[in-house]
C-alpha cells in the first residue's frame, strides 16, 4: 500500500528520497520554506506537507531542524524519519554537535512531541538514495526507533530504495548511527561519494 509522505527539507536528500518513493507509487509532497507561485503541484509549504504526510522525512541542515519541526505544526501520530546529522565545524574539522550520551535523533524526537521518530538514511550519500544498486552486495541502512508498530513501515520504505534495512534497536542507537555517518563522510572525501556500508553474513 502506498504511503502518504511529506518531505521537510527538499534539498539533495529530501529530493532524492521523495522522487524515488514517488516513482515507486507513494504519494509525496515536498515542503518548502518559501513555496513559489506556479511551482509543481507536489511542492507545498512545510505545514501543508506535514499535514499531508502520515510519514514525514526530516532532511534539513541540522541548525534548521528545530525551526523546521516547529513550522510543521502538531506531529502527534506521525512517523518521522530523521535523516539529519548534527554536524558542526570544530577545531579539528567536521564533528558532531552532540553524541555519546545522546544524539541528534533523540533531540529531534524531543522536538517532535508525539511522533514516532526513526533514525535512518543518514549514513549514506544522497546519490545512492534513489536506487541503491551496487555490484557485489546490497548496501545497508540501519534503522533506529522506539515504535515497534511503526518500524516495519519505515523498514519497508528503506528496503524499497534497494537497501538491506537492519533493525538497530531503539532510537538511542542514533548515538551510533550519527558517528557512522561522520565516518562515511570522511571516507567519501578521499574515496568518492559512491560507496555505502554493507553488512555481510556467513
Ligand atoms: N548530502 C548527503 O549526502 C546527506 C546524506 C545523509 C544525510 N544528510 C543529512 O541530511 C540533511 C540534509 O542534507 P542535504 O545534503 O539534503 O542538504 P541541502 O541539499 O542543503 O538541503 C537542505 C534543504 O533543507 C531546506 N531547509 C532549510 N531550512 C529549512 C527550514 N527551516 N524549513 C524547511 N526547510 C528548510 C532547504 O531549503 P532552502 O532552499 O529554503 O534553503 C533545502 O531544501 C543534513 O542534516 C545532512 O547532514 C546528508
Amino acid at each position: 500500500m502506498g504511503e502518504r509522505i511529506g518531505i521537510i527539507g527538499a534539498g539533495r536528500v529530501g529530493g532524492a528520497l521523495g522522487r524515488a518513493w514517488a516513482a515507486l507509487g507513494h504519494d509525496v509532497r515536498f515542503g518548502a520554506r518559501r513555496p513559489r507561485a506556479g511551482q509543481a503541484a507536489d511542492r507545498v509549504g512545510v505545514a501543508e506537507a506535514a499535514r499531508f504526510g502520515d510519514v514525514l522525512v526530516l532532511a534539513t541542515p541540522w541548525p534548521a531542524a528545530k525551526d523546521a519541526l516547529a513550522a510543521c505544526g502538531g506531529l502527534a501520530g506521525k512517523i518521522l524519519i530523521d535523516c539529519t546529522n548534527p554536524l558542526v565545524m570544530g577545531p579539528e574539522g567536521l564533528a558532531l554537535a552532540l553524541g555519546h550520551a545522546t544524539s541528534g535523533g533523540e533531540q529531534v524526537a524531543a522536538w517532535a512531541a508525539g511522533a514516532a521518530t526513526f533514525k535512518t538514511l543518514n549514513h549514506v550519500g544522497f546519490e545512492s538514495m534513489g536506487g541503491a544498486l551496487f555490484a557485489a552486495a546490497r548496501p545497508c541502512q540501519f534503522v533506529a526507533g522506539d515504535d515497534a508498530a511503526a518500524k516495519p513501515r519505515v523498514m519497508a520504505l528503506v528496503e524499497a530504495l534497494g537497501f538491506q534495512a537492519i533493525d538497530a534497536g531503539p532510537l538511542r542507537a542514533a548515538r551510533l548511527l550519527e558517528p557512522l555517518a561522520l565516518l562515511w563522510i570522511e571516507a567519501a572525501r578521499s574515496q568518492g561519494r559512491t560507496s555505502a556500508f554493507a553488512l555481510l553474513r556467513r
